[in-house]
C-alpha cells in the first residue's frame, strides 16, 4: 500500500562528513516522478584543508552553524513556506558521529515542531539511487558501483530498499588513495580533483605501479597498497616526474575499477550499471566505462555531477522513493539514534 496519496513537499539534510547539504524535493504520489526543487551546499573543505583532512570536531559545529541558513535559502529558491514541508529526511549514517548527530538533532527538532515525520536514511542508498535523479536515468535492476572517500562497493540493486553487497575494498576505499596519494605528491586536500587534472598532463607507462587483486576474480578490492608504491617511487633515483607519477595512479585505479565492474555485470547478467559517489565526477574513470559499456553492451549512468558529491538533494530523493514504494515512516515521536557504522546490506 502506497504511503503516498497526495504529493509530499521533502526537506533533505545531509551532514555525515563535511559538507552540509539542505534539499527540498517534491515527491508525487506513487508512480509519479516528482521534482527536485532546490538544494544548497556548504562544503568545509577550506576550513579542513590546514590540517590535511576532516576534523570532526570541527565539521560537527560548522554544521550546526548552517543548518538554519541554508534550509532557509532552499526554502527561498523553492518559493515555499516552513509550513509547506511533509516530512523532513536526514542521513542517519554511515558518517562521524558528531556530524550525523548535528543534522539528526536539527531534523527531529524541526520534524517535532512542524509536527511532521522525520526519516532516517542511509548515506549510501542516497548516493546509488542519485543518478535516478537525472533525465537519462537506469530502471531497476541495476548494478551500482559506489566509489567514495570512505567506500568503495559493488551493489546488485534490486528495487528501492533491496540492496546486495557483490564486493568492497578490504582496506582503503578509492577516495582515500586519491586523497592519500595526492597528498604525497603535495597537492593539498582532498587530493581527488587536482591529482585528475595533474595526470592529464602526464605520459602514460612511465613507471609502473599495481593493479590490485585486478586478476583475483572476484569483486572485492584492495587499495591500500597503491600509496605505499607510490612512496616507494618517489623515493627513487631517478624520480618519476609528478604528473607522469598521477598518470599511472590513475591508470591503476581505474583500470582495476573498470574490470572489476565488467566481471560484475557479466557475473548479474544485468545490463545497467550505475556510478556513484564523489569518485563517480572521476573523468578518467567516465572516459575508461563508456568505452567498457560501448565495447560489451552495457549501458551506464552517473548522477548529474553536482550530486556526485555529497549533498541534500540525494537524501530527500531517496526517502521519496521510500514513500512512494509504501516503506513505513518511523513512528512519531522525536526519540533518535544515529549509526556512524551502518551496512548498506542490512536495511
Ligand atoms: O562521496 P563523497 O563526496 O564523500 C564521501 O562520502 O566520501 O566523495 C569524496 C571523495 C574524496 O575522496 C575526493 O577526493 C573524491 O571523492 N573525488 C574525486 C574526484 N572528485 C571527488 N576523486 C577523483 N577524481 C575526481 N574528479
Ligand atoms: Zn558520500
Amino acid at each position: 500500500m502506497p504511503i503516498l496519496d497526495a504529493p509530499m513537499l521533502i526537506l533533505g539534510v545531509e551532514t555525515s562528513c563535511d559538507e552540509t547539504g539542505l534539499a527540498l524535493y517534491e515527491a508525487g504520489t506513487a508512480g509519479r516522478p516528482g521534482t527536485l526543487l532546490a538544494h544548497a551546499v556548504h562544503s568545509q573543505v577550506a576550513m579542513h584543508e590546514t590540517y590535511g583532512g576532516v576534523v570532526p570536531e570541527l565539521a560537527s559545529r560548522d554544521h550546526v552553524r548552517r543548518l538554519v541558513p541554508l534550509s532557509r535559502q532552499v526554502l527561498e529558491i523553492a518559493g515555499r513556506g516552513i509550513g509547506d514541508i511533509g516530512a523532513i529526511a536526514y542521513t542517519e549514517g554511515p558518517g562521524l558521529a558528531g556530524a550525523l548527530l548535528a543534522g539528526a538533532a536539527f531534523a527531529h527538532g524541526l520534524a517535532q515542531a512542524l509536527a511532521v515525520p522525520a526519516i532516517g536514511i542511509h548515506h549510501l542508498e542516497g548516493h546509488l539511487l542519485s543518478p535516478l535523479l537525472s533525465a537519462r536515468a537506469p530502471r531497476f535492476p541495476f548494478v551500482a558501483l559506489l566509489v567514495s572517500g570512505g567506500h568503495t562497493q559493488l551493489m546488485r540493486v534490486q528495487q528501492v530498499g533491496r540492496y546486495e553487497l557483490l564486493g568492497e575494498t578490504q582496506d582503503d576505499a578509492a577516495g582515500e588513495a586519491f586523497d592519500k596519494t595526492a597528498q604525497l605528491l603535495g597537492l593539498g586536500y582532498p587530493g581527488g580533483p587536482a591529482l585528475s587534472a595533474l595526470a592529464e598532463s602526464g605520459q602514460p607507462k612511465r613507471c609502473r605501479l599495481p593493479r590490485p587483486m585486478i586478476t583475483s576474480g572476484d569483486l572485492e578490492f584492495s587499495f591500500s597498497g597503491l600509496k605505499t608504491a607510490v612512496l616507494t617511487l618517489l623515493k627513487k633515483e631517478p624520480r618519476p616526474e609528478k604528473q607522469d607519477l598521477a598518470r599511472e595512479f590513475v591508470d591503476a585505479v581505474v583500470e582495476v575499477l573498470a574490470a572489476k565492474c565488467a566481471l560484475a555485470m557479466e557475473r548479474t547478467g544485468l545490463t545497467q550499471l550505475v556510478v556513484a559517489g564523489g569518485v563517480g565526477a572521476n573523468r578518467q574513470l567516465r572516459a575508461a566505462l563508456n568505452a567498457q559499456a560501448a565495447e560489451t553492451g552495457f549501458d551506464v549512468f552517473y548522477p548529474e555531477p553536482e550530486l556526485c558529491t555529497d549533498n541534500g538533494a540525494m537524501i530527500a530523493f531517496a526517502a521519496a522513493l521510500r514513500l512512494q514504494a509504501g516503506h513505513a515512516v518511523p513512528a512519531s515521536g522525536h526519540a533518535f539514534g544515529v549509526r556512524p557504522r551502518w551496512e548498506l546490506a542490512s536495511i
